[in-house]
């Protein structure tokens, strides 16, 4: 059984607790020595994914800058912002706009509050209590949640590593209120893992992969947890897309399956730029 294995063989709670516990003795050296910045989560509170979390949220704000010309003057929506990996460095971009941002992990939204919403009042976080079954065990379902938000509220939208962690039927329903939400001329940005007919997944215990298909055209990387990880095909996506009043203006394929090299992909995952149909 693979390390991954194991870990989605516990329950959410057990999840964030191996991983706080694990890391406590580092980050508590961190603490002590000083090297951890006040704005700065602990390791073992970093329950979004591995990798630097300060530069990932750099190079997510200079994608958002990139890809979707992000102006200081924007109002935005993070959708799953988790524990502000890109809510952080955008406080010194968006200084005249307006943050909002949402998650089902109280934990996570309760740290953005306490450690950003204070030195920048304009940006907001929410917790929602929706169901996923790798973060959560309410019961609520995403497909039924309506944002809370007027409709034509945002400039930009942006969900980094969050379509990669839903259900097809809450993405489905996200679109349809990504489309409600979004201004007209807004933009949004979700990062995927698509695929194509020649995709074919390693075994399950193989390291990254998405051994069950579906016959809808989606791939799941374990049964066990839905949520743990989604591979969509294209075709799908197109379709879903379409049914949401949506429109794919470009990809940027990611690394993640091997056919983009890592260093001339912009991401792992594959990046989706949206408009309005
Ligand atoms: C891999 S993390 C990425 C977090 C953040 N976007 C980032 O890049 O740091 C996925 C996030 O999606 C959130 N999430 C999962 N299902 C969600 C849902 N239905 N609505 C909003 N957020 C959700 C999780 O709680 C988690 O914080």
């Amino acid at each position: 059984m693979s390390l991954r294995n194991i870990y989605y063989s516990l329950s959410p709670e057990l999840r964030l607790a191996v991983r706080k516990l694990y890391y406590l003795p580092h980050d508590l050296l961190q603490q002590l020595s000083g090297k951890r910045s006040e704005l700065q989560p602990g390791k073992g509170d970093i329950y979004i994914g591995s990798g630097d979390f300060l530069s990932q949220g750099k190079k997510q704000v200079q994608t958002l800058t990139d890809h979707i010309d992000l102006k200081e003057s924007d109002v935005v929506l993070d959708i799953g912002c988790g524990i502000g990996r890109t809510a952080l460095p955008l406080t010194k971009i968006l200084t005249t706009g307006r943050y909002e941002g949402f998650d089902v992990v109280k934990k996570g939204v309760d740290w953005c509050k306490r450690h950003i919403s204070i030195n920048y009042p304009n940006f907001h976080f929410t917790f929602v209590s929706l169901h996923n079954d790798l973060y959560n065990n309410f019961k609520a379902k995403g497909e039924e949640f309506s944002f809370p938000y007027p409709d034509s509220t945002f400039d930009k939208i942006f969900l980094f590593s969050v379509f990669t962690h839903m259900r097809i039927e809450e993405i489905q329903h996200y679109l349809t209120e990504i489309k409600r939400v979004l201004k007209p001329e807004g933009k949004c940005l979700a990062t995927f893992f698509l695929y194509d007919q020649d995709f074919a997944s390693k075994e399950p215990d193989d390291g990254f992969s998405f051994p069950y298909e579906y016959p809808a055209g989606y791939r799941l990387m374990s049964k066990k947890v839905q949520s743990a990880n989604i591979a969509i095909s294209l075709d799908l996506l197109n379709r879903m897309m379409d049914t949401a009043g949506l429109q794919i203006e470009k990809i940027e394929f990611g690394y993640w399956n091997g056919k983009i090299a890592k260093d001339i992909a912009l991401n792992f995952q594959d990046t989706v730029i949206i408009k309005s149909k």
